[in-house]
């Protein structure tokens, strides 16, 4: 059978790491000369490409599974395959437990086409090398995003930092930066084709550094800052204690450099923090929330927030609910502790704080978001602000929206195609906690 008879469903679970990674995979195997389908009765190959985060990412993932096989059970002859981070994390068990036909860690997506073959040839199949240089994304990503107008850049992946609740380091490896050349090609291209909107991808975007040159991430922001200069650049994710100050001055001065920052504080008790390995105190975070709105006053600021880790006392949950008080985060990703097999607190601390005191507690976390998200989108109505228009509204083809420079979504009355990709001045009217809505100048 010939290679375009075979078709593959790839679905894909988890952060924007992913989202990037299925664009690479999707032109590495395009290249290899497979079609994709979404129709299962015509799928030769379901690749699943996973993440580990939290266990409810996983048990969905295991459902999803379940629900391919019952068709398998059925009569119909396909492969399935997992890759990612659960690949990475669960490797052979996946093979003997879960019966998968492929496992492949996010090292190995060069290989994918060889690892097809041999599954398809009946062969389970096992790469999760995680040694693999990512220099291939250049080669292959920028043939196979959907937009060309928004494109994520990879910078780096990997983690060094070893939370004590966090499953990446082991399933992205070390640190591994970008080389230079290689992104500052592809952001030429990107250039070239149109695009608008560029967000460098990476689990710790400021420990980018190139040594051969000496390039620091601000040292990156500002020359792609200086050769862009009608792109807006976003990047995530941040660690605060790799966010200096020349960094923070760098968004300051350039125009382009979206004023947004994700931060991720996960708690507002030190003691919590210590036990999580994050390595800063309450009062550390503080003040740097006190210099980013020194340096760009303008800025937008979120996190992610975490309850319910081992030990967390109604004391340190209360602290947290201060903190956010406090600093008053414009939007948060909320979590609730789920333990990860294999990390150090799964390992060395008792998950020990009731299900119901987690829900509780994120439950006063998210209210309190939600209000605070609320006051802060409040802020700008009767303001103007420019956008860049992103699509329709997925309610109403009557509306499309778009971003502000801090991230915020924004509604507004306008049916044309044509606008999509441009930037215009929107008058904020009104406001919810999620978005703002407004009136085009135009
Ligand atoms: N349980 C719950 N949330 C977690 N996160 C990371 N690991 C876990 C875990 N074991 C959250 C953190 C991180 C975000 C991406 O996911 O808040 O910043
Ligand atoms: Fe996980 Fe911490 Fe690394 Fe973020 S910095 S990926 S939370 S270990």
């Amino acid at each position: 059978m010939l290679k375009k008879d075979l078709k593959v469903i790839l679905e894909t679970y988890g952060c924007q790491m992913n989202i990037s990674d299925s664009e690479t995979i999707i032109a590495i195997i395009q290249t290899a000369g497979y079609r994709f389908t979404k129709n299962i009765m015509e799928a030769s190959i379901i690749l699943i490409n996973t993440c580990s985060i939290r266990e409810n990412a996983e048990k969905k993932i295991f459902s999803r599974l379940q629900y391919f096989q019952s068709f398998k059970k059925k009569g119909y002859k396909f492969i399935i395959g997992l890759l990612g981070c659960m690949a990475q994390r669960m490797k052979e068990t996946l093979i003997k437990e879960y019966y998968v036909d492929l496992v492949v860690g996010p090292g190995s997506y060069l290989m994918l086409p060889t690892l097809i073959e041999l599954a398809i040839n009946g062969e389970k199949t096992i790469n999760t090398n995680l040694s693999y240089d990512e220099l291939y994304r250049t080669i292959v990503s920028l043939k196979s995003q959907k937009t060309n107008i928004f494109r994520f850049v990879p910078i780096m992946s990997g983690c060094n930092n070893f939370c004590s609740y966090c499953i990446v380091p082991y399933t992205r490896g070390k640190e591994k930066s970008r080389d230079l050349k290689n992104i500052i090609n592809e952001i030429q291209i990107l250039k070239k084709i149109g695009c608008k909107e560029i967000t460098l991808l990476g689990q710790n975007v400021n420990s980018f550094f190139n040594k051969k040159d000496s390039i620091y991430f601000h040292n990156l922001l500002e020359l792609i800052a200086l050769m862009v200069p009608d792109i807006r650049i976003r990047f995530t994710t941040s660690h605060p204690k790799d966010m200096s100050d020349k960094t923070l001055e760098i968004i300051a001065k350039y125009d382009n450099i979206c004023k947004h920052i994700h931060l991720p504080v996960q708690s507002g008790s030190s003691k919590i923090l210590r036990a999580m390995n994050r390595k800063y105190t309450r009062e550390w975070y503080l003040q740097l929330i006190s210099s980013i709105r020194n340096i760009i006053p303008e800025i937008s600021i979120s996190t992610d927030l975490l309850c319910g880790f081992p030990s967390e006392t109604e004391l340190d949950h209360q602290k947290t609910i201060s903190l956010m008080r406090e600093i008053k985060f414009d939007s948060a990703f909320t979590f609730k502790y789920s333990e990860r097999p294999g990390t150090y607190a799964a390992k060395y601390l008792s998950d020990n704080i009731p299900e119901i005191i987690k829900i509780k507690r994120l439950n006063e976390i998210v209210d309190l978001q939600l209000r605070t998200s609320l006051l802060r989108n409040k802020e700008h109505i009767g303001k103007t602000t420019e956008i860049l228009i992103e699509g329709f509204s997925k309610r109403s083809k009557e509306n499309l929206f778009g971003r502000t420079s801090q991230n915020k979504l924004v509604f507004f009355k306008k049916n044309d195609q044509q606008y999509i990709g441009n930037k215009i001045m929107i008058k904020i009217e009104k406001a919810s906690a999620t978005a703002l809505f407004g009136k085009s100048l135009i």
